[in-house]
């Protein structure tokens, strides 16, 4: 027999878009018009929606609401005879309009840019002499809270992801607080699904309006969570962390979330686990905030090892939070201790290689343990990678065609080769590429009479001041009308559609060739048998390569790409960047050359390139 006591919020709701135009009507539903305007410039459309009622401002509300700050915006309150309190921003606006509605009486409304849900709670933390305490009073909610999504939108990915976290934490501790009850806990599911789903579209276009409006949506229904029931192990554990090393607020539940997940390890798990699409819920709350590029450990807050040392209470749970380990998964055999002898056992004079080793093994190792690998799984891939390696030769090279088509050539390549902002992007190499190609002179043909439609290409190479870079090598390679590189036709007679040419005194190429086409990557080996398993194609989207090289100059290695062509929003490697697709407009008459040819295209482009080894 389940018994509870509910009692639901009083607070009115004002939810849409341009919903801060209500605040004048809003502050009248209260009796009141003269107002106490609480926030940094993120009130500032409060502020003109408000008007003349807006008779005094305070522009510093702080972290953690010390009560110093309190009593300076007490002062303010009072010199201006203000009877309502608009507090605009997050956490630490809508923490001191609450302590000044402890001690005043006056009616709040909240109007949160973040996703925290204070404005939804009877909460108030404060701080005095560096101590946090918190009380819960129905004197300090607010009675009304406005949510605009417009004024989310500037959110930064970042701030969003954590603050989206902390709502997620006050939903799951509903889903365990010992005054549980069926409404919360259906607001606290629908709350951790909704967060779920929308914050992977934030953080990929903080501009998304319908994402931005489920996430306050599940921001709001998170608070009123929070607000209900009562609170348990995650929000102790952070206010302690908060109060005694001032580790950032939202930033410190994130963290912490997960490992305190595995550690409760309640019954409502396997539910969170379902609203979150995840076969464990701690390991899946780790991984969203890992994926969203949210901070995993207490170290990268500023905790550091001693602080950690002087922590006494839930001492396994911190080192793991401290370290950022992902939590040990529900249910599964801990393989910790064997990860950790195989990590120690790693010596080796250079460090990056040891260090580069000790991360794989703690990969694969919690890889395995995720997804409960079994043997004949495991011999799977070891099958797999044996005959990779079978039919790679001098001229077939499948672990590069693994790579890419896994996108982790592209990874690379990002990390290595988009440093510099002003040069052109770089795009994989491939497996295509040979040295030494042969030089020609301009205007030459590097189709050699094959067929397809003649492509003229003008392309000049600029250093970041845009001045001409010449006597720079330009290797140009790329397919046949046929999808093949002359490497992968053995009966070719010699190198054909690849070239080296010089860059002139303008630091300009000018070639023929012909306009590329699409082509499957080489399929018929263990790449090819992968990307079938999950359902995907091979093909390349139509493109030229080009490597660029002179002394004293970054090389670029780049692709070009057809605009219009098939296959660029699913590019078997995903090669394919904007700045990177260019237009091969057709062309009718005479050639700049004066070649005869009645159609051709032309491709035009200008590759920048910097300075450095
Ligand atoms: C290529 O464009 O030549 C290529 C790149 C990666 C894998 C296969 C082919
Ligand atoms: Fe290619």
């Amino acid at each position: 027999m389940t018994s509870f006591t509910y009692s639901a919020g009083p607070a009115r709701v004002v939810f849409g878009s341009g919903t801060i135009s209500a605040l004048p009507d809003e502050v009248a539903r209260l009796d009141a018009s003269r107002v106490l305007l609480i926030g940094t410039h993120r009130a500032e459309p409060a502020r003109t929606a408000l008007g003349s009622l807006a008779v005094a401002r305070f522009d510093k509300p702080t972290m953690h609401t010390p009560v110093e700050v309190t009593e300076d915006a007490l002062a303010v309150l009072r010199e201006h005879d203000v009877d309502c309190l608009v507090a605009v921003g997050g956490g630490s606006a809508i923490g001191l309009a609450k302590a000044l509605a402890l001690r005043t009486d006056l009616p709040q409304i909240a109007v949160p840019t973040t996703y925290a849900g204070s404005e939804a709670t009877p909460v108030l933390g404060q701080t005095a002499d560096g101590k946090k305490t918190t009380i819960r009073t129905p004197a300090v909610q607010p009675e009304t809270i406005v949510y605009d999504v417009d004024l989310t939108v500037d959110l930064p990915a970042n701030l969003s992801v954590t603050s989206g976290i902390n709502a997620m934490a006050h939903a799951v501790e509903a889903l365990y607080s010992p005054d549980a009850n069926p409404v919360i806990d259906q607001l606290a599911l629908y709350a951790i699904r909704r967060l779920a789903r929308s914050l992977p579209k934030v953080v990929a276009d903080p501009k998304d309006r319908a994402a931005r409006e489920d996430l306050l949506q599940a921001a709001w229904l998170a608070g009123t969570c929070l607000g209900t029931v009562s609170m348990g192990l995650h929000h102790k554990l952070a206010h302690m962390l908060g109060g005694t090393f001032g580790l950032p607020h939202s930033e410190t539940h994130t963290v912490l979330l997960p490992h305190v997940m595995a550690y409760v390890a309640p019954a409502s798990m396997d539910r969170i686990a379902d609203a979150l699409g995840v076969g464990d819920a701690p390991t899946g709350v780790y991984d969203l905030v890992a994926d969203l590029g949210g901070p995993t450990s207490l170290k990268e807050l500023g905790m550091t090892e001693n602080d950690l040392n002087t922590v006494d209470e839930h001492r396994p749970l911190l080192e793991e939070a401290w370290a950022g380990d992902r939590p040990h998964q529900t249910g599964l055999p801990d393989v910790s201790k064997l990860t950790q002898q195989v990590v120690d056992s790693m010596h080796g004079d250079s460090s990056r290689t040891r260090a580069l080793l000790q991360d794989l093994v703690r990969t694969l190792h919690s890889y395995v343990v995720r997804n409960d690998l079994t043997e004949s799984e495991w011999m799977q891939a070891i099958s797999f990678l044996t005959r990779t390696g079978q039919i790679t030769t001098e001229t077939r090279q499948e672990f590069i065609l693994l790579s890419d088509t896994l996108g982790i050539s592209s990874v690379v390549d990002v990390l290595t080769n988009s440093r510099t902002p002003d040069t052109t992007p770089s795009a994989v190499l491939g497996p295509f590429y040979t040295e030494g190609p042969p030089e020609r002179e301009h205007g030459y043909d590097i189709a050699d009479g094959l067929p397809g439609m003649p492509v003229w290409a003008d392309v000049q190479v600029i250093d970041t001041h845009d001045k001409p870079v010449a006597d720079a090598i330009v290797d140009v390679w790329q397919s046949n009308e046929d999808g093949f590189y002359d490497v992968q036709l053995p009966d070719l007679d010699g190198p054909v559609l690849r070239a080296r040419f010089r860059t002139d005194a303008d630091g300009r190429v000018r070639y023929w060739s012909i306009v590329p086409v699409s082509y499957p990557i080489p399929d018929d080996g263990p790449v090819g048998e992968m990307l079938r398993a999950v359902g995907r194609h091979p093909y390349r989207a139509p493109h030229m390569h080009f490597m660029i090289a002179k002394p004293g100059f970054h090389t670029l290695i780049t692709q070009l790409f057809v605009k219009g062509g098939d296959y660029l929003d699913s590019d078997a490697v995903f090669g394919v960047k904007d700045g990177l697709i260019v237009d091969f407009p057709e062309q009718h008459g005479p050639a700049p050359d004066g070649r005869d040819v009645p159609r051709w295209s032309r491709v035009d482009f200008v590759f920048r390139i910097s300075e450095g080894q």
